[in-house]
């Protein structure tokens, strides 16, 4: 969602901000803007859509704050109270103009905050939220920037990641979090703030993340930090390993594209050094269970939003099937409100590529809360969901810039099989069907290579789908989730309406929907079940909806009298969805690029959901 930079250093800070905020284009805005700081003169400029647009308006700018500053704020917004326009653009003033804040969150109680405020004559010129805390914190003002940010921050009821400044205190930035992550990267003789490390990543690899409730004062001398009742308090100081070239989508025409192509190494980091071939276990010292620990496991509760929460869907089989222990997907929203039934003997899995997802940090809270064992599967390192779970598995899948999540989800079924593995040998799965499973998880880079060389042709699938309106995909067992998983890619990078059911379900409702151009995807591969999907795929044929058969290698007779096929590699049913799911990311690329659509930033979409 948001982003947020702030900046103080040696080096000019419109340059960095803009930079920062390009670098944090993908995780979805609407509209942009810097404020810098220079001989107690606030340069501010805005600018409703792209990156672009602002840098053309920083150059063209005769505000000398904006050319000779070093020190700034910068954000890019997506719109939740009111308009993608220039004034409802951050950074946010006061209304005497002395204050400038960037901030990520919500905050919830608003519209009292603005009431009171307006008895005091001040009046908002927005509709953000976002604006009253600025105001606020100008009214607080005594003579002390963070005195009067926490004197707000006590009054506000919702989220926030915020940087301020004010030219009263000109050598000063503000940052706090509650909610929203702020990193602080500490370079040489200069600090960024962040509510990304990809902002960061060109500057330092040295960095802070605060916790809920922290404050940071970065002034020229270096960085104080505080707690709300301004109790002085330390934080460990992290690096980040992660590649800057990462985050660069080199000779690829899209992130996404890059992304999907980075599968096999990506899945071989994900699972490097985690296979015990002679025990046919796994090794997760993350995970921190001991065999004693595991065997006291009584049910497995999946939480997750989106793309993540069916790779848990893949896990809820995984660990039914190969542990025998009881397990459920569930929403992490849902999970979140319904007052859910958790005992001590549950082991809740949060599954985030961002680590930072609104609901599944909350659901992980509330599961905490209950007493639950709790363990995160996360990439971002050091992130929220990560740090507060304080075990579970990293990913190590590399940043994932595209909205669309693609190796995110090829790593988190790894790393959820192999989670499955490790607690199925404590308990019932024999050595060697261990073994033979940690051979087959570690091969799958290798299924993976082979779906990708079939580029080609999936292309050419897609050309001949590509104005198709509604579509949709089927599939049952372990494939099921990659029928949802399959839509969802379709839906949100093509913006064709794409449904993913139960094979069995189309023809409870579905099926009427059902007419010569809306193609059915069906996942024919060769796992239980195939037949009865078949069937299913045949009464799709029989309406006159274009069948496009996903088989097995060795088993293409399966898709003989549909309309299209893609073969993908023959492997047992807990590690189709992976090969399967490759399939269907290129399909879904290849249709979004033929209708030209915008694949790294779809229209409405963020990449990290901080909101609820
Ligand atoms: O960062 P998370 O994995 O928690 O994000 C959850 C969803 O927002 C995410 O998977 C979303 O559905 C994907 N961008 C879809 O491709």
């Amino acid at each position: 969602m948001c982003g947020i930079v702030g900046y103080f250093g040696k080096r000019n800070a419109a340059e960095i901000l803009v930079d920062g905020l390009r670098r944090m284009e993908y995780r979805g805005y609407d509209s942009a803007g810097i404020a810098c700081l220079h001989n107690r003169q606030i340069g501010v400029v805005k600018s409703p859509g792209k990156i672009k647009g602002l840098r053309e308006k920083v150059d063209a700018s005769n505000l000398v704050a904006l050319h000779e500053s070093t020190l700034g704020i910068g954000h890019t917004r997506w719109a939740t109270h009111g308009p993608p326009n220039e004034v409802n653009a951050h950074p946010h003033l006061d209304a005497s103009g002395h204050f400038a804040m960037v901030h990520n969150g919500i905050i919830e109680n608003y519209k009292e905050i603005k009431a009171g405020l307006a008895n005091q004559g001040i009046e908002c010129v927005s509709d953000t939220d976002s604006e009253v805390l600025v105001q606020l914190i100008a009214y607080c003002y005594r003579d002390n920037l963070e005195k009067a940010v926490s004197q707000a921050l006590k009054k506000v009821k919702g989220t926030y990641g915020i940087v301020v400044m004010t030219d009263k205190e000109p050598g000063k930035l503000v940052t706090a979090r509650c909610g929203s992550p702020i990193v602080i990267g500490l370079g040489k003789e200069e600090t960024i703030v962040a509510s990304d490390a990809s902002a960061i990543l060109p500057h330092t690899r040295d960095a802070i993340y605060l916790e809920d409730f922290d404050m940071a004062v970065i002034t020229a001398d270096g960085m104080e930090m505080f707690d709300l009742q301004h109790a002085p308090i330390n934080r460990e100081t992290t690096t980040m390993d992660w590649d800057e070239g990462a985050a660069e989508k080199g000779d690829y025409a899209h992130f996404m594209l890059k992304e999907m192509f980075e599968q096999p190494d990506a899945i071989r980091n994900a699972i490097r050094g985690r296979l015990d071939f002679e025990m046919g276990t796994a090794i997760l010292s993350g995970l921190d269970f001991s065999p004693r620990d595991a065997a006291q496991i009584g049910r497995v509760l999946v939480v997750g939003c989106g793309t993540s929460m069916h790779a848990g869907m893949v896990g809820e089989y995984a660990f039914e099937e190969m542990a025998g222990i009881p397990a459920e997907v569930e929403q992490a929203a849902e999970f979140r409100y319904r007052n859910p039934i958790v005992t001590p003997n549950d082991l809740v899995v949060a599954i985030s590529q961002s680590g930072e997802t609104a609901d599944t940090l909350a659901a992980v809270r509330e599961a905490k809360h209950k007493g639950a064992v709790v363990a995160g599967i996360c990439n971002v390192v050091g992130s929220t969901i990560a740090r507060e779970t304080g075990r579970g598995v990293y990913l190590h899948a590399g940043p994932e810039i595209g909205v669309a999540s693609t190796k995110a989800f090829t790593c988190q079924v790894s790393v959820m099989l192999m989670m499955a593995l490790k607690v199925a040998r404590t308990r019932r799965l024999p050595r060697h069907e261990g073994e033979l499973l940690s051979r087959w998880i570690q091969r799958i880079p290798e299924l993976v290579e082979n779906v990708l060389a079939q580029n080609e042709s999936i292309k050419a699938v897609a050309q001949k789908y590509a104005r198709a309106e509604h579509a949709f995909f089927i599939g049952r067992g372990y494939l099921y989730p990659v029928a949802l998983e399959g839509a969802l890619k379709l839906k949100e990078i093509s913006y064709i309406h794409a449904e993913g059911y139960h094979a069995a379900e189309l023809k409870h409702g579905p099926i009427a929907l059902l007419e010569e151009t809306t193609p059915v995807v069906a996942l024919l591969n060769n796992i239980p079940g195939k037949d009865k999907t078949l069937g299913n795929a045949e009464e799709c044929k029989a309406r006159k909806a274009p069948v496009i058969a996903v088989v097995s290698e060795g088993d293409e007779g399966v898709a003989e009298g549909f309309d299209d096929k893609i073969v993908v590699p023959d492997c047992p049913p807990c590690i189709a969805p992976i090969p399967t799911v490759v399939a269907l990311q290129l399909l879904a690329y290849h249709i979004a690029a033929a209708r030209g659509c915008e694949i790294d930033q779809p229209r409405n979409l963020a990449k990290s959901v901080t909101v609820e």
